[in-house]
């Protein structure tokens, strides 16, 4: 059997209980080097066979599982954040299910959601926006032409940039040639939840010159949005005078 395992966002501790269960039963670890941290491999078992899929291609990958699985070993395949994102999954998961290989998927912490606790902040605020989108530049990975910033910048949702920051000009150009204004708040987290983590804060106006000041070009989230900084109404759930399924609202409570 192999398990997908999304290790989370790069704190140890932010593993789901299962992921660290399966890590810690597995004869093969196969793990993504250049950014799960590798404290997690403090978990294996010491006999455990381990592998730096880094330098590894898909092939070598599935070969690998491959005669795991032929030798009745179980495989924990170690992704970053949740593997769902960015994790180059699909494409493992279509090989297995052509070799008709089980798997399982532990999902993991996004490191999107690692960047807002960060911050301290919430990407749905009520009169704010109630959508989040996640996205990136094109690098060596296209973008369909109708996703493009320009295009999504429309939307006024809580934006999450992945893969980007060192187009962050262009991010930033993008977006107000898209409509947005350039004093919309803009916060880049470098490694959250690592302890070398790094915040910095601004506008789409001066945030591109302030990350290269802090000499931030990678593994970082560009959160962009209202939900940053500014007003917002209260929720409906927990306001005294609203109904719902679990509470009577009382009349007449509010000011
Ligand atoms: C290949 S993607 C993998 C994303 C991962 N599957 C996830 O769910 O977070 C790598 C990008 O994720 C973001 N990233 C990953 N870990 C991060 C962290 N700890 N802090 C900020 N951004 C991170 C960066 O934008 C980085 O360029």
């Amino acid at each position: 059997m192999i398990s997908f395992i999304g290790a989370g966002p790069g704190d140890p501790e932010l593993i789901t209980v299962k992921g660290q269960k399966r890590l810690a039963e597995a004869d093969v670890v196969i793990y993504a080097g250049s950014l799960v941290n590798p404290e997690i491999l403090s978990w294996c078992r010491p006999d455990a066979e381990i592998h730096n899929s880094a330098s590894m291609s898909l092939e070598e990958v599935l070969a690998v599982m491959k005669r795991a699985v032929g030798e009745g070993k179980g495989v924990a395949r170690v992704h970053t954040g949740d593997p769902s994102i960015y994790g180059a999954h699909r494409e493992q998961m279509d090989a297995l299910d052509e070799m008709g290989i089980a798997y399982e998927i532990v999902p993991g912490v996004s490191s999107f959601l690692a960047a807002a606790a960060a911050v301290k902040k919430e990407f749905t605020l009520p009169g704010v926006s109630q959508t989040v989108i996640i996205t990136r530049l094109a690098g060596r990975t296209p973008v369909p032409e109708k996703e493009s910033l320009a295009s999504l910048a429309q939307h006024r949702a809580s934006l999450c940039i992945f893969l980007s920051t060192h187009l962050l000009s262009e991010v930033s150009q993008e977006l107000i040639q898209g409509g947005y204004e350039e004093d919309t708040p803009v916060a880049v987290v470098y490694k959250a939840s690592w302890p070398d983590e790094k915040t910095v804060l601004g506008t789409l106006g001066d945030i591109a010159q302030k990350v290269s000041g802090a000499r931030i070009s990678r593994t970082a989230m560009i959160m962009v949005g209202r939900f940053l900084e500014g007003p917002y109404d209260r929720s409906l759930l927990y306001d005294p005078t609203f109904t719902h399924g679990y509470r009577q609202g009382k009349k007449g409570t509010e000011e």
